[in-house]
């Protein structure tokens, strides 16, 4: 890893490719999604190991209910097994978890280990570790409009308060930074409905790797090819890099 880089303080992650994962080595779908979790695990110490301050997993999407109900049900006892067994590693090594999406389409079982983890691991502060579930960012923005069309009908804000800030708030990722890398495995080229408001500026990586063999060197990588790219969130490039680019260019002319 290069010293000299600027770490990504918020990573997200769009977990995919378990199911084709399996298909490759003739399992069912959901033994790649049981790989997946080991995946979870590896990269969620890694991020902390790294000094990660966020990492955004998206788990679920609220599309995903209309997948066949076996493989939502193994999704969701998956789900729920995991909420258990890493409540030690969240508490031993400073996460704070969280969680974005509609939490109350979850079965009640569920949500009460959700509020479990999140009330356990509240106060710490090493890195937040936040699982979309039943997320759709379309849905999100939809209820932050709702949230704040209510405020202003209650007279609590005025419609010209509405600022970039005050949106950002009304939505579920509120007092989290915009990812600076989002990481997307099994090499899909979209977005699908995840942190649509959030990744404007947002650095974007594809990995042609399955979700269950991304691993810490895969994580590694991506921050790597992070620490290459430029950011000018739409202004020009720093002084010394245009006159790096000027000598380039006559010494191609010549
Ligand atoms: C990602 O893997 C896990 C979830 C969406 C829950 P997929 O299940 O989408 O696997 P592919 O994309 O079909 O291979
Ligand atoms: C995105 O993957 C959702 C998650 C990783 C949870 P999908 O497999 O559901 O998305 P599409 O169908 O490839 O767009
Ligand atoms: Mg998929």
């Amino acid at each position: 890893m290069g010293r000299s880089g600027k770490l990504p303080q918020h990573i997200a992650i769009i977990m995919d490719g378990n199911g084709r994962w399996a298909r490759e080595r003739g399992l069912p779908r959901v033994e790649g999604h049981r790989r997946g979790i080991e995946s979870i695990r590896e990269v969620v110490r890694a991020a902390r190991e790294l000094g990660i301050r966020y990492l955004t997993l998206y788990a679920f999407s609220k599309e995903n209910w209309g997948r066949p109900k076996r493989e939502v049900n193994f999704l969701m006892s998956l789900l729920s097994a995991y909420l258990d067994s890493e409540l030690k590693e969240l508490e031993e090594n400073d996460i704070r978890f969280n969680v974005i999406g509609r939490v109350g389409d979850l079965p009640p079982g569920i949500r009460k280990k959700i509020e479990r983890n999140i009330s356990q691991t509240r106060n710490h502060k090493a890195l937040v570790l936040t699982l979309a579930l039943s997320y759709s960012s379309r849905v999100e923005i939809v209820d932050a409009v709702r949230q704040l069309c209510r405020r202003v009908q209650l007279g609590e804000l005025r419609a010209e308060d509405i600022t970039e800030g005050e949106f950002s708030k009304a939505l579920y990722t509120s007092g989290i930074p915009d990812p600076d890398l989002l990481i997307r495995a099994s090499g899909e080229l979209r977005v699908s409905n995840f942190l649509l408001w959030q990744i404007s500026y947002t650095e974007l990586y594809v990995s042609e790797k399955y979700w269950p063999d991304f691993r810490k060197a895969d994580l590694i990588d991506a921050v790597e090819e992070f620490q290459k790219r430029e950011r000018r969130f739409g202004k020009t490039e720093p002084e010394e890099s245009g006159v790096k680019r000027l000598s380039l260019t006559s010494g191609a002319l010549r």
